[in-house]
């Protein structure tokens, strides 16, 4: 069985990785192959070389654009490197644009798709993730829900059950693989200057909010309210989307410390060791359950409803007074929420799952 591992972004390259240390433990033929959606060094090169990943076999140098351009240039150059490897498997991870590429390229070759992460669906069709989620999970000849919540999603859908495997999401793998070494190696705490359970911190940077100038303004209203409420420092590693989007906005950032966005190892001390997280990321909403820390949601609606079931997370959407009274809601909230995203062997279980089924089709 031959595998190609298609990835493109940081979120992707992260939660893959617990599925490439397997495929290199087993000695699997198998490859990478990178669109280069993300290229800047702190979005791709970093989370190589701290996660000990091999460099891709491919990369595709796509980078930013449109929609569809972007798109348009992944199906074309995936298409080119499937055809000429022939892999009998492709896998895909999530809901970017790199992913809805890979499948539909891959699908249309009549080579079997593996979704990591399937069945996610936050029913809001504006978001630009929702349309590739959907598109990737109908090309999927595997689909590897995280929970059997994404399971009955799928299930709805009309997805045949033999094709449904519930893994558990490799966010989990990845945390349990890093964190020790991240408290051990990493420095980020002292270099910043925060005492643990003193400071929240912040992502942001989807289209949905960081393109709205008035989204985003209300999400930087809302945290210098709780910066002021609660006088402890706010930490934004700001991705290069919402920084651009910042500026040609000419947004007030004031009592926002305003960082670049972090290595893996570094951003998992401070997310570990925060009083409260505030994000629109998906990967930041599981890892925060995972770690036991309070989140605020600074979106209308998730995919990733089991973080509000067990109670580790609400949705604030972006009015200033509404996150700070999310943050009043979360900010002592006891932490005995249990984590719904599996034990940390999805990567070994989803290698697995293909071995056998592709001997059953060989
Ligand atoms: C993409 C995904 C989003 C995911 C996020 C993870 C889609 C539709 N969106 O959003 O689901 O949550 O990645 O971080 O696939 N840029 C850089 N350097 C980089 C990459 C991007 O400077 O390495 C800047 C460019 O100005 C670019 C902008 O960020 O135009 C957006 O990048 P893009 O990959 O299109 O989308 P993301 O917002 O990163
Ligand atoms: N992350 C990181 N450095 C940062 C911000 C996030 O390593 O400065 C990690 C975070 O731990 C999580 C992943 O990036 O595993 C989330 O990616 P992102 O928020 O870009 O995408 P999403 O999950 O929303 O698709």
């Amino acid at each position: 069985m031959k595998i190609c591992i298609i990835l493109g972004t940081r979120p992707e390259i992260i939660k893959m990785s617990p599925i490439i240390r397997e495929c290199e433990q087993r000695n699997l033929d198998y490859f990478v192959l990178h669109t280069g959606q993300h290229y800047s060094y702190n979005m791709d090169r970093v989370f190589f070389e701290q996660l000990e990943l091999p460099d891709a076999k491919y990369n595709l140098d796509i980078g930013s654009g449109s929609h569809a351009e972007q798109t348009g240039k992944m199906l074309i150059g995936i298409e080119k490197i499937l055809l000429k490897e022939e892999p009998d498997v492709v896998l895909v991870e999530g809901d970017t644009n790199t992913v809805v590429a890979g499948a539909l390229a891959a699908v249309k070759l009549h080579i079997k798709v593996g979704h990591v992460e399937a069945g996610l669906r936050s029913y809001y069709r504006e978001m630009p993730e929702e349309i590739n989620r959907i598109v990737a999970d109908h090309c999927a000849d595997y689909l590897f829900a995280p929970t059997e919540k994404a399971k009955e999603i799928l299930l709805g859908e009309g997805i045949e059950e033999e094709k449904i495997f519930v893994t558990g999401n490799t966010i989990v793998d990845a945390v349990y693989q890093n964190l020790e070494i991240a408290q051990k190696k990493a420095n980020i705490l002292a270099e910043l200057g925060l005492e643990k359970q003193n400071y929240f911190l912040v992502t942001a940077h989807r289209q949905e909010n960081v393109d709205n100038k008035q989204r985003f303004d209300g999400i930087l209203k809302g945290l210098q309210l709780i910066n002021k409420e609660y006088d402890m420092p706010v930490i934004y590693p700001i991705h290069p989307r919402a920084r651009k989007r910042m500026k040609e906005f000419g947004l007030n950032a004031d009592g926002i410390e305003l960082i670049e966005p972090l290595d893996y190892l570094s951003f998992l001390q401070l997310e570990a060791n925060a009083k409260l997280v505030l994000t629109d990321s998906g990967g930041v909403q599981e890892e925060t359950c995972i770690l036991k820390v309070p989140c605020v949601t600074l979106r209308d609606n998730t995919e990733r409803p089991e973080t509000l079931e067990v109670g580790s997370n609400m949705l604030a959407g972006t009015q200033p007074e509404k996150i700070l009274n999310m943050v009043e809601k979360m900010i002592n909230k006891k932490k005995d929420w249990e984590n719904p995203f599996g034990d940390g062997k999805a990567g070994k279980r989803i290698i697995k799952i293909l071995m056998k089924l592709e001997d059953k089709n060989a």
